[in-house]
C-alpha cells in the first residue's frame, strides 16, 4: 500500500516568495502530488455568500487513487476546479508537484459526467483534440491515441462518429482524451453518474486497470460509497455543506481489484464505515 508518504510533514510550502517559481524543497513529499493547505471556497454571489468549503488540508500522493465521496452540494466539484486551477479558492493554497496552482495547468486531463465528444469528430478526432488544442506534434501524440483506444477497447471504432458509440464505449473515449497528452493527473467527475450499474461496474473495473496500466494519479469524486470503496487507494470522505474532512480511509484491498471483492467482508465492514459518516445527515442521493 502507499500509505506512508501521504503522512509525511510537508516542510516547504506557502511562504514561497514568488509563486510561479517551482520550489526545491529537502523534504520529497514536498515536491511531487498534489497538497492543500487551507483550501476554502466562499461563492460571493448577488444574494449573498455561499460557504461551500470549510478549509481543507490534505495531500495527494503520486500514483495514488484518490476518491473524495460526499452528499450533493458539499463541494466535491468546487474542489476539482479549484485543484485543476480553473476556480481560485478563496483561503489557501494548492501545490501540484510543488508549484503553485494560479491558473489551469497542464498537469491534468479532466473527465466530466458526460463524455462531451465532439459529435462531428470521429472517435480519434476527439481523442487528438486537446493535442490541437495545444498545439502539440500530431505525429508524436497519434500513435499514442491509437493505443489508448486500444487499451480501452475501442480499437476498432477510431473512425465512428460518437452516436454510433454506447454511452459507456464515449466514456472510455474521454478518458482517453484526458490522456493522451500525458498528463500526471486525470481529475474526474462524477464520471460514471450517467450509466447504468452494470457499464458502471465494469467501467470501475477498466478505470482500476487503466490506472495500474498507466502509474497516473487520479483523483475522481463520486457520491457512490461503493464505487468509491472499489477504486481508492485511499478515500475521503466529506461533510454536508459547507464541506470539510469528516474521515480518510486507505483502502485495505491491495492493488489488483476485482468485482467479488465486492462481496467479502473488508468491503463491506469500509463500506458500512463509511456510511455511518452520513447515518445522521440527509441520505447520499
Ligand atoms: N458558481 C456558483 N455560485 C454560487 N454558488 C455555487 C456556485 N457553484 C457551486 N455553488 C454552491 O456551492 C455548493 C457546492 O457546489 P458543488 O461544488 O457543485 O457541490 P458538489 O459537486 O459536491 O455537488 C453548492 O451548494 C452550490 O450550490
Ligand atoms: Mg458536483
Amino acid at each position: 500500500m502507499r500509505g506512508g508518504p501521504a503522512l509525511s510533514i510537508v516542510s516547504n510550502s506557502a511562504d514561497a516568495p514568488d509563486s510561479h517559481l517551482r520550489v526545491v524543497s529537502e523534504a520529497p513529499a514536498a515536491a511531487s502530488g498534489i497538497r492543500l493547505s487551507g483550501v476554502s471556497k466562499t461563492y460571493r454571489t448577488r444574494e449573498g455568500d455561499v460557504p461551500s468549503l470549510r478549509p481543507l488540508d490534505f495531500q495527494i500522493n503520486d500514483g495514488e487513487f484518490f476518491v473524495v465521496v460526499g452528499p450533493s452540494g458539499c463541494g466535491k466539484s468546487t474542489l476539482l476546479k479549484m485543484i485543476s486551477g480553473l476556480l481560485p479558492p478563496s483561503t489557501g493554497e494548492i501545490f501540484v508537484d510543488g508549484e503553485k496552482v494560479t491558473e489551469p495547468h497542464g498537469n491534468a486531463g479532466i473527465v466530466f459526467q458526460h463524455a462531451l465528444l465532439l459529435p462531428w469528430r470521429t472517435v480519434l478526432g476527439n481523442v487528438m483534440l486537446p493535442i490541437e488544442m495545444k498545439k502539440l506534434p500530431r505525429a508524436e501524440y497519434l500513435p499514442r491515441a491509437k493505443k489508448l483506444l486500444e487499451m480501452v477497447g475501442l480499437g476498432g471504432f477510431e473512425n465512428k462518429l460518437p452516436w454510433q458509440l454506447s454511452g459507456g464505449m464515449q466514456q472510455r473515449a474521454s478518458i482517453c482524451r484526458a490522456l493522451v497528452h500525458d498528463p500526471k493527473i486525470m481529475m474526474m467527475d462524477e464520471p460514471f453518474g450517467a450509466l447504468d450499474a452494470m457499464t458502471r461496474e465494469r467501467m470501475n473495473v477498466e478505470l482500476r486497470r487503466i490506472q495500474r496500466a498507466t502509474g497516473k494519479t487520479i483523483l475522481l469524486i463520486t457520491h457512490s460509497i461503493p464505487e468509491a470503496v472499489f477504486l481508492a487507494d485511499r478515500v475521503l470522505v466529506m461533510t454536508e455543506r459547507p464541506g470539510s474532512i469528516a474521515a480518510i480511509y486507505d483502502v485495505p484491498l491491495g492493488a489488483d481489484r476485482t468485482l467479488d471483492m465486492m462481496a467479502g467482508p473488508v468491503f463491506a465492514e469500509l463500506v458500512a464505515r463509511i456510511r455511518k459518516h452520513f447515518s445522521t445527515q440527509s441520505a447520499l442521493d
